[in-house]
């Protein structure tokens, strides 16, 4: 009974494997994370002990590893495998699967991998990766565990899971490109408000930077830094809506002049707003003048009230306003300029992040001398 039954539950284990994994490649847009728990999934399946994902680098013709799970994963990273060489080369090259129950025994094994990461392979199943027709690496498992071997319905399931994996890295590598393009896009209009003064030329860029630099020492992940980074760029945008006899002005502005610069976060808000990928950020451009003692604008919000991102762009922006030169005054030296950024914690700045900023920028002017 317990043998007839053994087949029905191997495939409902495998039913269940395809509708978790189509589920998983739905909901993570990381790839690297996708494609991990994809191979957990599949090694825990399979009973395999580890597992991997190579891509095809056109330009030199070799394999990389893209993800590499199992004990020696790390080392394995570090591996080029030229195209047509092993079996997952062959893989590579001929686009078809392969089930090899002992590498020893078959003449296409390349033992080079396992001598640089010092594993021992003893069996393997690849399968190609396909996308629009054309081979872009491939993936495989390693090592069944226990006496079995891996067999024809094995390979059958990871065929199938190749293929997810094939749509999930051809999708992200699109969203990548849509995503580059449009950020450049975003710094190119950037450069040009910049570019109407000045004295105010790389400004967003470096903004963007010692933005980054306190994001990092938060241990933001990779999507908020993505934030960060973007709102850090477009914190000044709304100049655009202030006229140029205002921004190019060489000397202090006016009163009534000044009213009318104050408004250029607003004007950025409102430029941003309608643009859906952008809309929630426009928070973070709306804040980036409002002070942590509540004596900033537009709102004169206080503390924790203004966004979290608003207030490390106010400390980088008045970092960079610092250590250029403006039309009524030299720019200071840098340190000078961090003892000023700590002079404003608690009334203009927040503490906790004055000291993140100084510290990093401390740590990477030292290792920047030691290079
Ligand atoms: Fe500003």
């Amino acid at each position: 009974m317990k043998s007839k039954l053994y087949p029905l539950r191997k495939t409902v284990k495998r039913l269940e494997t395809l509708v978790d994994t189509s589920l998983i490649f739905s909901s993570i847009l990381d790839l690297e994370e996708l494609l991990n728990t994809v191979l957990r999934k599949a090694e825990e399946v399979m009973q395999a002990e580890a597992s991997s994902v190579f891509l095809i680098d056109e330009k030199t013709n070799e394999l990389y590893f893209i993800t590499a799970r199992g004990e020696k994963g790390k080392e394995a990273k570090e591996i080029r495998v030229p195209m047509g060489k092993g079996i997952v080369g062959w893989v590579a090259e001929r686009g078809y699967s392969l089930l090899v129950p002992d590498v020893k025994k078959d003449k296409r094994w390349f033992k080079g991998v396992d001598k640089k990461t010092k594993f021992v392979t003893r069996s393997i199943m690849a399968v190609p990766l396909i996308a629009k027709g054309r081979i872009i690496g491939v993936a495989e498992v390693l090592n069944k565990k226990g006496k079995r071997k891996f067999d024809k319905t094995d390979l059958e399931l990871f065929e199938a899971l190749g293929n997810q994996i094939a749509i999930a890295i051809e999708n992200a590598s699109l969203y990548r490109q849509l995503d580059e393009l449009f950020l450049s896009s975003i710094r190119a209009i950037v450069e040009a408000v910049d570019a109407k003064d000045p004295y105010t030329r790389g400004h967003s860029g470096r903004v963007e930077e010692y933005s980054l630099m306190i994001g990092e020492a938060l241990n933001l992940e990779r999507d908020e830094l993505k934030d960060l980074s973007v709102s850090a760029i477009l914190h000044d945008v709304g100049k655009i809506g202030v006229p140029d006899k205002i921004l190019g002005k060489p000397g202090r502005l006016n009163e009534a002049e000044f009213e009318y610069m104050k408004r250029h976060p607003e004007f950025g808000a409102a430029i941003i707003e309608p643009i859906a990928r952008l809309r929630d950020l426009s928070p973070n451009i709306l804040h980036h003048h409002e002070q942590y003692d509540g004596h900033g604008y537009p709102e004169g919000l206080s503390s924790e009230k203004i966004p979290l991102y608003a207030r490390i762009i106010g400390i980088a922006d008045s970092f960079d306003a610092i250590t250029t030169d403006r039309p009524y005054r030299k720019r200071s030296s840098m340190g000078k300029a961090l003892t000023e950024v700590e002079r404003g914690s608690g009334s203009q700045f927040d503490p906790k992040l004055v000291r993140a900023f100084v510290k990093v920028f401390r740590q990477q002017k030292l290792t920047k001398a030691k290079k």
